[in-house]
């Protein structure tokens, strides 16, 4: 189902994605920048009719970026045409002014939801505490109005680069799967899926020049998504010189000198 979304994804990884829907258990997900941790939740909407709702984390992110708020300048608004005498129905913290945000929707959307927490690694130690909560009971209590429960549970997809180590806690609520760079062919499958007018030669001259980057010692390894990316300039230009594109795979200025130097793609 996932090839069907051009995801090509590997056995264990498979096997994980199927265990988490019928389990019904959250999938976490880590990998070096550019695997396609993200992409197998968008994927995996794509291929179940699911909505994708998607949580970015990010460092302090808080409950009124991530589950809800109010609308306070629609509350303003409403205080003003108060004092004219048209008084609010609900009161200002009804319904109408409550918007949700990412997980509340996740929590209310009728029909099958992939929810993607991405990056939650950046959040910080209290917002994972809460994440914890949310994804042992998926409700959520708003003061003013009380719980809300999910209509079905959310298949959710969480993923983390590993700047930092996530809570145990967290962790065991969770599948594990660790995304690794693809092998040379893996990677040229992808680009072909991906990037279907890219000829064949392009593919694999691409792939194998990738892999060679990654067993250098750079600041800032390629993922899948500056292979496709560099494919995708070596069609453009029409040319197929790698040496000259380098800008489009590695984006530190130390990485670049050192791969000229060594002369890394020498061959490929
Ligand atoms: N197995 C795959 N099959 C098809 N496309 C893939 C695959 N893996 C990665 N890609 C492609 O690579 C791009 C980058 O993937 P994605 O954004 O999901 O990486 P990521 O692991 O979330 O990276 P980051 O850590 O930087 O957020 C995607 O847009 C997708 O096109
Ligand atoms: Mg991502």
């Amino acid at each position: 189902m996932l090839a069907q979304e051009d995801y090509l994804a590997d056995r264990a990884l498979s096997t994980a994605v199927y265990l988490a829907s019928v389990l019904g258990q959250p999938l976490l997900l880590e990998g070096e920048a550019g695997v396609g941790k993200t992409e197998v939740a968008r994927a995996l909407a794509g291929a179940t009719g699911a909505r994708l709702i998607r949580l970015q984390c990010h460092e302090g992110i808080d409950l009124h970026q991530a589950l809800y708020d109010w609308d306070y300048q629609r509350q303003l608004l409403a205080i003003r045409a108060a004092e004219g005498g048209l008084a609010p129905g609900g009161g200002l913290y009804s319904r109408e002014f409550l918007i949700p945000r990412p997980l509340l929707e996740a929590l209310e959307h009728e029909g099958p939801v992939v929810l993607l927490i991405d990056e939650v690694d950046r959040a910080d130690d209290e917002f994972e505490a809460f994440l914890l909560e949310f994804l042992s009971d998926f409700q959520v209590t708003i003061p003013e109005l009380g719980t809300v429960t999910a209509s079905g549970r959310p298949l959710v997809v969480l993923t983390s680069n590993r700047t930092r180590e996530l809570h145990d806690a967290l962790k065991r609520r969770c599948l594990y799967h660790w995304i690794d760079y693809p092998s040379v062919e893996r990677e040229a499958e992808i680009v072909r899926a991906r990037l279907p007018e890219a000829p064949e030669a392009i593919a694999l001259r691409v792939c194998a020049a990738v892999g060679r980057l990654r067993a250098e010692e750079l600041y800032k390894l390629p993922g899948v998504g500056e292979t496709i990316a560099w494919a995708r300039a070596l069609l453009a230009l029409g040319d197929d010189d790698l040496t000259q594109t380098l800008g489009v795979a590695l984006k530190v200025k130390e990485d670049i000198e050192r791969v000229q130097e060594r002369r890394v793609l020498e061959g490929v």
